[in-house]
């Protein structure tokens, strides 16, 4: 399986971090495609005392995953760069997931006018009909970010907000983000199997998220 995993600047660049770790994990993922927006390296700087370099640096994404300098398990592109494989419908992949996804690039994918590879990859995405999956963020939301949302959903986007639930009793940060990053992995058949479903190990009355 190959997908693509965009990065952008909302708060909450730990969603992407442990995202690309349970992705790398799977066996079945040969390949992730992985695209930074500019200010996702500065969130990332700021949130999790990480350089990256603007864009996103091969080296350094490998170093920051615990991957051999040399994998390339995970491709990073240039944001810039339209012509890379994720920007053509004919390059084959299972979808794509944008965690976290800010209001700025959630607005550009829903007015269908995107500049930039996230944008467009977004955009092919839903022309092909593949899973994408947008982890928005954002406190409050205004009428322009919910309605952007509507539209991406109605346009078969997936959204799955970055709010975690708190009734598998989490007792890490890390535990937190893990049940979220599992609901977003499931929604292409990578959920742990032992991850904590309501109505099984937490032997709750059948009651859904
Ligand atoms: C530390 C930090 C946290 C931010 N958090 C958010 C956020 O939660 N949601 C959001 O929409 N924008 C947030 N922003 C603003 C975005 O980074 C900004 O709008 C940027 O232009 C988004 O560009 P991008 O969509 O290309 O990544 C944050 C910025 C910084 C520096």
């Amino acid at each position: 399986m190959e997908l693509t995993l965009a990065i952008t600047g909302a708060s909450g660049a730990i969603y992407a971090y442990r995202t690309l770790l349970r992705l790398i994990a799977h066996k079945e993922v040969e390949r992730v495609n992985l695209i930074m927006s500019d200010a996702a390296c500065i969130v990332a700087r700021v949130e999790l005392g990480v350089d990256l370099r603007e864009g996103g640096d091969a080296k350094a994404i490998n170093d920051w995953l615990g991957l051999d300098a040399n994998s390339k398990r995970v491709r990073v592109h240039r944001i810039k760069n339209l012509a890379a494989p994720p920007a053509s419908g004919s390059h084959l992949q299972a979808g794509m997931i944008i965690a976290p996804c800010s209001m700025g690039t959630l607005g550009a994918i829903a007015s269908g006018a995107g500049y930039n590879l996230i944008h467009r990859a977004a955009d092919v995405t839903l022309k092909e009909g593949r899973k994408l999956i947008i982890v928005p963020r954002e406190a409050p939301y205004n009428q322009i970010h919910l309605e952007n949302m509507l539209r991406l959903s109605n346009a078969g986007a997936r959204i799955i907000p970055a709010s975690p639930s708190f009734y598998h009793r989490p007792n890490t940060i890390d535990e937190l983000v893990d049940h979220l990053v599992f609901r977003i992995l499931d929604q292409f058949g990578l959920g742990k199997a032992q991850a904590s479903r309501w109505g099984q190990e937490s032997g709750g009355g059948g009651q859904q998220e």
